[in-house]
């Protein structure tokens, strides 16, 4: 019987493990796209087999998304790789790789600007274009990882917000664009894992949200299969992120 397939990029640590684990406890085949945890993804993978006692639904794909090169090659190997081909296409694109950093506004650089940019638009811009005939075949269900900032001033977070903006943007337009084959949702989650840099921040946070405590990587795991298994919905994002994003 086929296999449902998914590929997610940045996949090896955090919320994009939580992601992997749920999907291959649910059956899924699953891409694990990392840069440089490839240490951690063998762990998930690992973890699964010695709860499962059967070999893990995965293979770990690495690329540096910064380069074309790389993000070219790894288009072609998901395109042309046996698992897809048999198992009737690629199921889901989550787009979870991202980067995060605190910098005033004035001293932001041109570089850092473009490589928030390169990762938060371009690459799920060109990685969705290059997998459109096997996400058809599979008729497919894409999400972008976003956040919460929509339409608020995160301090010094400039270069990273207006490039979540962009992709959350890229992806509505595209869940018009790529009906009625792809579906094409959005996640966003809210204080869920700090950064090494704000765990203050982070604390200051948390008081603002409703339920009164920060969210489970498992917590974002399950609005991405909930989307996955949601045949109807297209267009949507879901916040993950105890009501924050509807307190004063
Ligand atoms: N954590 C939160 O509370 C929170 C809140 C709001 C939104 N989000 C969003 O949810 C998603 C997951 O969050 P997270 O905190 O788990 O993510 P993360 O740890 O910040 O980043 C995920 C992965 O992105 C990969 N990455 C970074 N630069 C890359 C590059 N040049 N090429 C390839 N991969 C690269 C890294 O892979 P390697 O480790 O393999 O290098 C990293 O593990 C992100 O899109 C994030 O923006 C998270």
């Amino acid at each position: 019987m086929a296999q449902r397939v998914a590929l997610i990029t940045g996949g090896g640590k955090r919320i994009g493990a939580a992601t992997v684990s749920l999907l291959m406890d649910n059956g899924w085949f699953v891409f694990i796209h990392v840069r440089n945890s490839i240490a951690e993804a063998e762990e998930v993978l690992n973890v699964f087999e010695q709860q499962n006692s059967s070999k893990a639904p995965a293979e770990i794909l690495q690329a540096d998304l910064n380069s074309d090169e790389e993000l070219e090659a790894l288009i072609q190997t998901v395109r042309s790789h046996h698992i897809v081909q048999k198992n009737g296409g690629l199921h889901a694109l989550i787009h979870n790789a991202s980067i995060y950093s605190s910098q005033d506004y004035e001293s932001v650089s041109l570089e850092n600007l473009r490589l928030n940019n390169r990762l938060h638009i371009e690459v799920p811009f060109r990685l969705t274009q290059g997998l459109l005939s096997p996400l058809r075949e599979g008729q497919g269900c894409v999400i972008g990882m976003i956040d919460t900032s929509l339409g608020r001033a995160w301090k010094g977070l400039s270069q990273y917000t207006s490039s979540k903006a962009g992709l959350r943007q890229l992806m509505m337009n595209l869940a018009g664009d790529l009906a009625p084959e792809i579906r094409v949702n959005c996640v966003a989650p809210g204080a869920i894992l700090a950064a090494d840099w704000e765990s203050e921040h982070f604390a200051s946070v948390v008081e603002k949200v409703p339920l009164g405590r920060v969210g489970e990587p498992i917590d974002v795991a399950k609005a991405i299969h909930f989307l996955l298994e949601s045949t109807y919905l297209s267009g949507q994002i879901i916040n993950v992120d105890g009501g924050w994003s509807v307190s004063p």
